[in-house]
């Protein structure tokens, strides 16, 4: 159970919800929705302790489980490790008990050993490497990884060993932040599966409708600065929502009509004889006053690439006989293909199977270990990269204007606010620290650099990841109306048969082209 008690929180000016008062109650699971911005993360924090609110307390259990983001800080770390750390309690008195080992033995070093050896046991410390190892391969990371460190094992691994780190020992609550942003259809469906036999208290953010619709039994839905919570399902919030918000209007119109016939009348009469009606009506007037109806915070931004007036030549890349891995077994093993000019190319497959290094490979971001790349004649590539952190730096104190000036050379200023209003930085917003940006925003500020620099080759790897629905749908017509050469990378079907009008699929035995859009691809399987 965690409860809120007249939960406010404000950045400056700017009010994210206001007195939120609710208890999240066990065996529910809560999907908490609302645009890009709009204050999921941070009631995540809130409750978390891990920033303070403006006003008001939140109660929770002991054991609460946590969906880290922070991938970089586990690097070094072995991936047993990073799931054993999930039990803050037993890591702790792990790390002591071998700090004490080290030292020499005294009455109350002895005695200390045998208090963490109680603990050890109350929090099944014995079992803590084989329950690991449990969720690990639940989580389709297999024994061969286990004892490596994270950063031998690829960003999508690291994200589910992450998510292990959230479900072990059993926690009361479990808090997700988008745990689906790294997962493949495969592993969102175990996942799926997993969180319907949680009992405990279940808060999990995501902009995705199919996991939201599988998984919630309520919707915890952050707009006109407050939560209101719904029950059932994603699909079901909306429509309640689009019906109190209709009712609501329809309640304000017939409201300010009313009024304005009260006016007029007054107006009319109120220098006459019918001084009483006239007063009786300027109540009435006073009475109806409509609220003013807070404006939802749901926006699209507008979103358009401009190829430049030199195209590319004809055949953009010409990959020959590549391989391409990370110490061990190529990942990519000897792979042949041509992208042409124009080509709008869908990249599909689950996690683990090389999407992410073919694109590095185009973006040259890596070499080939062999084989050889020929990449076409002016062509410039512009790239979208799945982790955000690789191209915006947080930890440089900028602005979300001066990043984006830093991008090109010779950008007006009025240029860059107008691609950031178009991109809903606007006004002061322009002037957010890159740091406080939310991932949907640093995903929405990536996209409009792209939107300012040229290029006629543009390679997004999962770019609807922490984009919210408006927002994916504004990328979809974007790229679809790109007249340069398009490789995205993504698990969202909608985004891919909405670009695509050629496939390249990772499946287990290899990978393929096909010549076809994704219906057609999937029809012919
Ligand atoms: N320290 C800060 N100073 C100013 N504004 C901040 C700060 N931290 C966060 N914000 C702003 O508060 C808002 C809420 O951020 P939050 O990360 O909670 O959004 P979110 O709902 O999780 O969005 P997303 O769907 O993109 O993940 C954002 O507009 C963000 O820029
Ligand atoms: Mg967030």
């Amino acid at each position: 159970m965690i409860t809120l008690n007249e939960i406010t929180k404000a950045f400056g000016i700017r009010v994210l919800f206001e007195k939120v008062s609710f208890t999240f109650n066990d065996g529910n699971r809560y999907g908490l929705t609302g645009p890009n911005g709009c204050g999921k993360s941070t009631l995540l924090k809130i409750i978390m302790g891990m920033i303070d609110p403006t006003s008001g307390t939140v109660t929770l259990p002991a054991r609460v489980g946590i969906l880290r983001q922070n991938i970089e800080d586990y690097l070094a770390m072995n991936v047993l490790d990073v799931v054993i750390m999930g039990n803050e309690r037993l890591w702790g008195v792990f790390k002591e008990r071998d700090d004490l080992y080290e030292q020499e033995m005294t009455d109350d070093i002895g005695i200390r050993l045998g208090e963490i050896e109680e603990i050890i046991a109350e929090e099944d410390g014995y079992s803590a490497e084989a329950n690991a190892e449990k969720l690990l391969i639940g989580m389709g990371i297999g024994g061969e990884h286990h004892t490596l460190a994270m950063h031998q094992i690829p960003l999508d691994m690291q994200f589910r060993v992450l998510l292990c780190q959230a479900l072990f020992g059993d926690p009361q609550a479990l808090l997700l932040d988008e745990p689906t942003n790294h997962l493949d259809l495969e592993s969102i469906g175990w996942l799926e599966n997993f969180l319907k036999n949680y009992r405990g208290t279940l808060i999990v953010v995501s902009h995705d409708r199919h996991f939201l619709n599988a998984v919630t039994t309520h919707i915890a839905d952050i707009d006109y600065e407050t939560i209101i919570v719904y029950p059932g399902n994603y699909d079901d919030m909306f429509e309640a929502k689009t019906a109190v918000r209709e009712r609501a209007e329809a309640d304000s119109k017939s409201k300010e009509k009313k009024i304005s016939q009260l006016r007029e009348f007054v107006a009319r009469f109120g220098a006459g004889t019918r001084a009483s009606q006239v007063q009786s009506r300027l109540r009435e007037i006073d009475r109806l006053q409509p609220q003013d109806l807070k404006k939802s915070n749901i926006q699209r931004p507008y979103l358009r690439f401009n190829v430049p007036t030199k195209p590319s030549g004809k055949i953009v890349f010409k990959l020959e006989n590549v391989d391409k891995g990370y110490g061990g077994d190529p990942i990519i093993k000897n792979l042949s293909l041509e992208i042409h000019k124009g080509d709008r190319i869908g990249v599909i497959g689950n996690n683990g199977r090389g999407k992410t290094t073919l694109l590095k490979l185009l973006a040259q971001v890596h070499a080939a270990d062999s084989g050889t790349i020929e990449f076409g004649h002016q062509s410039m590539i512009s790239y979208f990269p799945q982790n955000h952190n690789d191209l915006v730096d947080k930890s440089v104190d900028e602005t979300g204007f001066e990043w984006l000036r830093g991008r090109r050379a010779g950008l007006y200023d009025q240029d860059v606010r107008s691609v950031m209003g178009k991109m809903l930085f606007g006004g002061d917003d322009a002037f957010k620290k890159i740091a406080a940006l939310s991932g949907g925003e640093t995903a929405r500020l990536i996209l409009a650099s792209m939107m300012l620099t040229d290029h006629n080759v543009i390679i997004l790897d999962e770019p609807n990841n922490h984009l919210d629905l408006e927002a994916v749908s504004a990328l979809a017509y974007g790229l679809a109306d790109y007249k340069g050469t398009v490789v995205v990378a993504s698990h969202d079907r909608d985004l891919i048969s909405q670009v695509a009008n050629k496939i390249i699929v990772f499946e287990e035995k290899g990978i393929k082209f096909y010549d076809g859009t994704l219906e057609e691809y999937l029809k012919q399987r």
